[in-house]
């Protein structure tokens, strides 16, 4: 059973996207130059990708958008509404009714920004196999303002929260609103937590990443996106490990509370690196047969982990609700939950 925990708590800033995912043959994505396990930025070439889905390949619509499906994950392990908050733009249409609906089902307290004339983003989830290939068109979603966060009523619930989650993801929208919340949990010496999120994000954006590094508590990522961010810092070694405490051990502006760094790597153990530790947490591996989808496993797994953040549990308990959500939403479709939630601590 979850303590309860002040309404507007945690507050997060990302792209609401409805995910369009359906099962495409390989050279679909030969098509469109894309890899099995992309995650990329559609550019005008990917644009007929969308409404091909929906024609001819009998797509799914899902809530998606990776912090609001993390948030959505902490609200159902929650089980009380109104505990998250988040802030993303979309347009004025049936899509964002229905991020609207599912976020709401979730319990999530959503605040968007609408942008009459933009359609709201969606995102290709290109299923081959077991391999996902993503392709966000961020369209509404990058058209996020800081005026937005600025709005009197907004800017209560951000300085009303005691934790912040951003995607790395929301660093190709808006890095002067990710600057503002962090520099506001900075000064009322709160929580910052932000996710590596995908390769491209090292690759193509280092420069705001790393302007928003030294304000960030927390830092979440996958295995690829860790290599990624080595290799962008040109740093020797491979090992996950020793890129693990190089990452917290960059720059911080609140020095007396030493970065943390959580590297998942699939099956393998979660790793939880402090200073010169490392622990790993070990993942249960599931059956072949009991997969449906990997897709959002690690968002499922920061929703798990801010679940009890949140409470003030500790990260041991955080790390294994997060392993808990990912479990289950691997068991569904997308980032889609069933049921009751069942971690115990
Ligand atoms: P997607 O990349 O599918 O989801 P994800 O949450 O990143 O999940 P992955 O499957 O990639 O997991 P991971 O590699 O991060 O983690 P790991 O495998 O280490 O993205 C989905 C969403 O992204 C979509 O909804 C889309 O809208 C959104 N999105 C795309 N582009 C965007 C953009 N530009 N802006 C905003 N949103 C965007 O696994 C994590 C944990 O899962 C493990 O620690 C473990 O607990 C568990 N786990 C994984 N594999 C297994 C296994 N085989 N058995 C048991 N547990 C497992
Ligand atoms: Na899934």
């Amino acid at each position: 059973m979850c303590d309860r925990v002040r309404e507007g708590i945690l507050v997060g800033c990302g792209n609401p996207l409805l995910d369009i995912s359906a099962v495409v043959p390989l050279n679909f994505l030969q098509k469109y130059s894309m890899n099995e396990d992309d995650a990329i930025l559609a550019e005008d070439r990917h644009m007929p990708i969308y409404g091909e889905l929906v024609e001819g390949y009998q797509a799914e619509f899902l809530a998606g958008g990776s912090v609001q499906n993390s948030l959505r994950i902490a609200q159902w392990i929650l089980r009380q509404p109104r505990v998250a908050v988040f802030f993303g733009c979309v347009g004025e249409d049936r899509y964002a009714n229905i991020l609207k609906e599912k976020a709401q089902a979730a319990g999530l307290d959503v605040h968007y920004q609408v942008k009459k004339d933009v359609p709201t983003g969606t995102c290709a989830v290109l299923i081959t196999g077991t391999h996902r290939s993503l392709c966000a068109n961020l369209a509404a979603a990058n058209n996020f303002t800081i005026d937005h966060l600025e709005e009197p009523s907004n800017k209560a619930l951000v300085d009303n929260a005691q934790y912040y989650y951003i995607s790395g993801f929301f660093l190709t929208v808006n890095p002067p609103s990710i600057m503002q919340v962090a520099a506001t949990a900075h000064a009322k010496q709160r929580p910052f937590l932000m996710n590596l999120s995908a390769p491209f994000i090292s690759q193509f954006y280092m420069a705001p990443l790393l302007a928003a590094l030294p304000y960030v508590d927390i830092i979440f990522g996958n295995e690829a996106e860790a290599q990624a961010f080595a290799e962008a810092q040109q740093w020797p070694s491979g090992d996950l490990r020793e890129i693990g405490k190089r990452l917290v051990a960059m720059e911080k502006k609140n020095p007396t509370r030493p970065r943390i760094a959580i590297l998942t790597q699939g099956c393998d153990p979660v790793l939880l690196i402090q200073q010169d530790s490392v622990q790993e947490f070990p993942v249960t591996k599931l059956a072949v047969h009991e997969i449906v989808d990997t897709n959002g496993a690690g968002d499922a797994f920061v929703g798990g982990f801010l679940s009890q953040f949140v409470q003030g549990k500790s990260l041991d308990v955080c790390i294994r609700c997060g392993n808990y959500a990912a479990g289950h939403i691997i068991k569904n479709p997308g980032c889609t939950y069933s049921g009751e939630p069942e971690f115990v601590e």
